[in-house]
C-alpha cells in the first residue's frame, strides 16, 4: 500500500534516492505533546483573562526531537513511537507529517493516552511545566515492525532507561537484530526514572556503535565522575564509540583509536531543553554522511548550542545550511580542562 493511501494524509516522506534503503534512520523511543506558552507571569494565573505573547503546539520526546531535526537536515527518518488516538495523537501525527518525518512506523493505540506537557515561559525565560502525564505509553518490542529494520541503514535508541518497555529486554533484543542487519546503531542514555540501577543495561552496550550519554548519565552507569574514566568503562562494556555531552562545556569522544574534546560554542542560551536530542541528531546526520569523528562531534555541538536559542524541543536547527553558517561565524569558548 502506498504511504498516502496507509495514512490518510500529510506529507510523504523523501522517496528513496536508491531501491536498498527506504530510511536513512530509525528513531525509537518517546512522542508526547508539547504546548509551549510564552509570556505567563506566576501572578497572572490570579487574572481572570491573560493575553499571551504566543502559544506553540509542538511534538516533543527525545526521539522525536531527534526525528524531526534528522528529516529537517534532509535524511529519510521514520519515528518509531506510540501515540494515542485521541486529540494529542492527532496533534503530534500532523506536526510530524509536516516535518516529512515518516509515521507510518508510530502505533496508535486506543488504550494509551499520550503525555502533554505544558510549558510556561515567563519574559525572563524561566519555564514552570505542567505534566498531563500519558498511560500506557512508549512502545513495546512486539510493536515495532522488525521488517523496517531492512530497509534502514542506521537505528537511534532516544534514550536508554526512558523506553520503560524496552528497557528490560526489548532494547538488547533491537540493537542485536539490528546489528546483524548491518545497520549502524546509536543510543542517547536518560536519568534512570524507574531505578532500574547503573549496570541494567549492560547487555545492550556490545550492540551499540556510538553510545551518547550527558556526563550525568555517563558517571551514573560506571560510578566515575571524571569524563574519561567514565568513557573508558563504558568502552570496556562494548560500546564501540562513547561521544559524552558536557553541557556549556562541549562534549568529550573516545574510542579505541580517538581521544579528543570540542570546545562549546559560545551563545546566550535561552532554553536548553532539547540540547542533547539536536545534538545527537547532528552527530547521526555527519556519521551518516561519512564525515570524519571530529567533523561530527563539532557538527553536534554546534546543533545543541543553536537550539539554545529558542525555547523548546526543536524549534531553532532548521537546516544543514544554517548549521554549517553558524560553525563558520561562531566563537568558541575556551575551556581549560583539569
Ligand atoms: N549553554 C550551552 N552553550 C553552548 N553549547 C551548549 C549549551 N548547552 C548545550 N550545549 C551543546 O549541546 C550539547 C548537548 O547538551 P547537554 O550536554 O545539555 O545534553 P543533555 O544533558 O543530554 O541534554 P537534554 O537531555 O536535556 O537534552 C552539549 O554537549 C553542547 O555541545
Ligand atoms: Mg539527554
Amino acid at each position: 500500500m502506498k504511504y498516502r493511501e496507509k495514512t490518510g494524509f500529510g506529507k510523504c516522506p523523501p522517496e528513496p534516492e536508491n531501491d536498498l534503503f527506504q530510511y536513512d534512520i530509525l528513531c525509537v523511543g518517546a512522542c508526547v505533546q508539547d504546548i509551549l506558552i510564552e509570556g505567563i507571569e506566576p501572578s497572572d494565573f490570579c487574572n481572570p483573562v491573560t493575553v499571551l505573547d504566543r502559544v506553540i503546539f509542538t511534538s516533543g520526546g527525545d526521539a522525536t526531537n531527534e526525528a524531526v531535526i534528522l528529516s529537517r537536515l534532509g535524511n529519510r527518518t521514520a519515528l518509531v513511537a506510540k501515540v494515542d488516538r485521541g486529540t494529542a495523537g492527532d496533534a503530534i501525527y500532523l506536526d510530524l507529517q509536516r516535518e516529512g518525518v515518516d509515521t507510518s512506523q508510530i502505533v496508535r493505540d486506543g488504550n494509551s493516552r499520550s503525555t502533554t506537557s505544558f510549558v510556561m515561559i515567563n519574559s525572563q525565560g524561566n519555564h514552570n511545566f505542567f505534566l498531563s502525564k500519558g498511560e500506557n505509553e512508549g512502545i513495546a518490542l512486539e510493536e515495532i515492525d522488525l521488517l523496517a529494520l531492512r530497509h534502514a541503514r542506521a537505528i537511534s535508541i532516544g534514550s536508554m532507561y526512558t523506553s520503560y518497555k524496552l528497557d528490560k529486554g526489548g532494547t538488547v533484543e533491537l540493537m542485536k537484530i539490528a546489528k546483524r542487519a548491518g545497520l549502524i546503531t546509536f543510543a542517547d542514555v536518560d536519568h534512570d526514572v524507574e531505578k532500574l540501577g547503573p549496570d541494567a543495561m549492560n547487555q545492550v552496550y556490545p550492540y551499540i556503535d556510538y553510545l551518547l550519554p550527558s556526563i550525568d548519565e555517563a558517571s551514573y552507569i560506571t560510578g566515575e565522575k571524571d569524563e574519561k574514566r567514565a568513557a573508558e568503562k563504558i568502552l570496556s562494556l562494548g560500546a564501540k564509540t562513547v561521544v559524552i555531552k558536557l553541557g556549556d562545556k562541549g562534549c568529550y569522544v573516545k574510542n579505541r583509536e580517538e581521544e579528543f574534546y570540542v570546545a562549546p560554542f559560545l551563545v546566550e542560551a535561552k532554553d536548553t531543553t532539547g540540547c542533547g536530542d539536536n545534538f545527537v541528531a547532528g552527530f547521526i546526520h555527519c556519521v551518516l554522511k561519512g564525515r570524519s569523528l571530529q567533523e561530527s562531534a563539532r557538527f553536534a555541538c554546534a546543533a545543541g548550542a543553536i537550539n539554545s536559542l529558542e525555547i523548546g524541543g526543536h524549534m531553532a536547527v532548521k537546516s544543514e545550511r544554517q548549521i554549517e553558517e553558524f560553525l563558520k561565524t561562531a566563537a568558541v569558548c575556551e575551556i581549560s580542562r583539569g
